[in-house]
């Protein structure tokens, strides 16, 4: 078993879930079923996650670009959403874990809206974890839907446009409520972001495993977390530098960082 620090934690674990499918099609199974297996590591992810003592955790669930698939995988996967909406409470509950989601909401069927909008409130007060669902999100739909607020701020009068700065455009991102991702996972074997948390990633430090979502255990997340302990961050600074040198500004970013 992989050892992890526990006084160095990412504050944020942010993780791209793929390779359900061919989990699936390796096994002479139908997608639906790698999904399935998905949603038990989530589960087992999650419990991990509290049980280090990580403060956010956050899971691409179902992208914007996700509801290009075929319309019997978008509904399996729907279902299993709510399934685990109603099946997961307790955990959440017993185990003081907060459920948040970001994404373009409205867009989902109503009945899944409604249980994750009443397992949101049921777990609203918790502090040991925030565990956040992107469903229907895209890291550009984000940036366009906040463009959009600020625009508007701007038309209405409540806004210069020079007021635009970085904490403006922040302010207005719902995934920058759980700050900066400090680590970022991918499944799968691919080695890409695919218009995940793009704002929040910026000084993520990224770790890709070919171990396929439904595969990924306990001991992979701290496989993950050992890997980030052993890197150094320097977010554009130089080696070993980073509180010596920084500005207000940098430093301000760090100590949300570390
Ligand atoms: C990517 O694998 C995974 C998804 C699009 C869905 C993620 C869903 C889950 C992990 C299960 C349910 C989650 C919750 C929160 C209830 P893929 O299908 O693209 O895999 P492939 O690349 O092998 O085809």
């Amino acid at each position: 078993m992989a050892l992890v620090d526990v006084s160095r934690l990412p504050q944020h674990v942010a993780i791209i879930m793929d390779g359900n499918g061919r989990w699936a099609q390796s096994r002479g199974k139908p997608r639906t079923a790698g999904h399935e297996r998905g949603a038990d590591a989530v589960r087992a992810i999650m419990r991990a996650a509290r049980r280090l003592g990580i403060p956010t955790l956050t899971l691409y669930a179902f992208s914007e670009q996700n509801w290009d698939r075929p319309r019997a995988e978008i509904n399996a996967l729907v279902d299993l959403l709510c399934d685990c909406l109603v099946s997961e409470r307790d955990e959440l509950i017993d185990n003081e874990i907060r459920l948040n989601a970001i994404g373009r909401l409205h867009k989902l069927p109503t009945r899944a809206q409604s249980k994750l909008h009443a397992l949101m409130d049921a777990t609203a007060s918790f502090g040991g974890m925030t565990m956040t669902l992107a469903l229907s999100y895209g890291g550009r739909e984000e940036l366009v839907d906040a463009a959009r607020v600020l625009a508007r701020r701007v038309r209405e009068g409540s806004l210069e446009p020079d007021e635009i700065d970085q904490a403006a455009l922040e302010a207005s991102l719902p995934s920058m409520d759980c700050g900066p991702v400090d680590l970022l996972i991918r499944t799968g074997g691919e080695q890409r972001i695919s218009n995940f948390l793009l704002w929040g990633s910026a000084y993520a430090e990224f770790y890709f495993t070919d171990e396929l979502w439904p595969d990924f255990s306990a001991n992979s997340l701290y496989c993950a977390i050992r890997a980030y302990q052993e890197r150094e961050r320097r977010f554009g600074l130089v080696p070993g530098a980073q509180h010596a040198a920084a500005t207000n500004e940098s430093r301000d970013e760090l100590e949300r960082a570390i």
